[in-house]
């Protein structure tokens, strides 16, 4: 299913563009701290290779949820996961979802928020809260803002500086997981809130 093009980058048969064999997955587990019992959401998940991969770091008793607006993805990766402990859903992340509150302990999003307008990033902070456990963390994903040989244009990329100003959490840290990506995370907390508030 699928080819590569000259860049590397997986392309799926319905146009689909997607991370696998660009980024350091290893890095990205070890420094997500990824685990058993774990309840991981992969929205966006396109063809679902982190989602596995998460899968095996989560078993035996935790469960991911791959969600993707594009049905046809999640068809096709509900076929390939039945009987794991891959959920496959479809929904859009800048809208309530089927999920349920405080099920995720982390919210993994790779390449996803550059297709999501300014408009639309309210709506996706708000379900993202909504899913997230206290304290648990939110990874984002995202090709750098700068000249690269591939990916969106550079005026609907995001810098992690941008993201740190429109993402009302705690960030933890940046870290380079790709020759042209980077993976902002934070904490479900709100800024100015300790952890004696909460
Ligand atoms: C560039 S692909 C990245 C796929 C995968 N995360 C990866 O890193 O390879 C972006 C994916 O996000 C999905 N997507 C775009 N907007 C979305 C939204 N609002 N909610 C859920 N999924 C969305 C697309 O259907 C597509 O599968």
């Amino acid at each position: 299913m699928g080819s590569s093009d000259i860049l590397g980058t997986k392309r799926h048969q319905r146009g689909g563009k997607f991370t696998e064999g660009l980024l350091d997955s290893e890095l990205i587990l070890r420094t997500l701290n990824v685990r058993p019992g774990q309840g991981i959401i992969d929205v966006g998940c396109g063809n679902g290779y982190m989602s596995k991969l998460f899968s095996k770091m989560v078993t035996p008793s935790g469960v991911v949820w791959a969600l993707d607006s594009d049905k046809y993805f999640i068809r096709i990766l509900r076929e390939e996961t039945m009987g794991t402990n891959i959920v496959a859903i479809v929904g859009d992340i800048s809208k309530p979802t089927q999920l349920n509150e405080s099920c995720a302990d982390l919210i993994y999003v790779s390449t996803v928020i550059h297709a999501l307008s300014r408009e639309r990033m309210p709506g996706f902070l708000q379900e993202v809260k909504r899913l997230l456990k206290p304290d648990a963390l939110l990874a984002i994903v995202e090709i750098e803002k700068k000249e690269t040989p591939f990916g969106p244009p550079l005026k609907s990329r995001y810098s992690p500086e941008e993201l740190k100003e429109i993402v009302s959490l705690i960030s933890v840290n940046t870290v380079q997981v790709g020759e042209c990506f980077y993976m902002q995370t934070f904490q479900n907390r709100e800024r100015g809130q300790t952890r004696s508030d909460t």
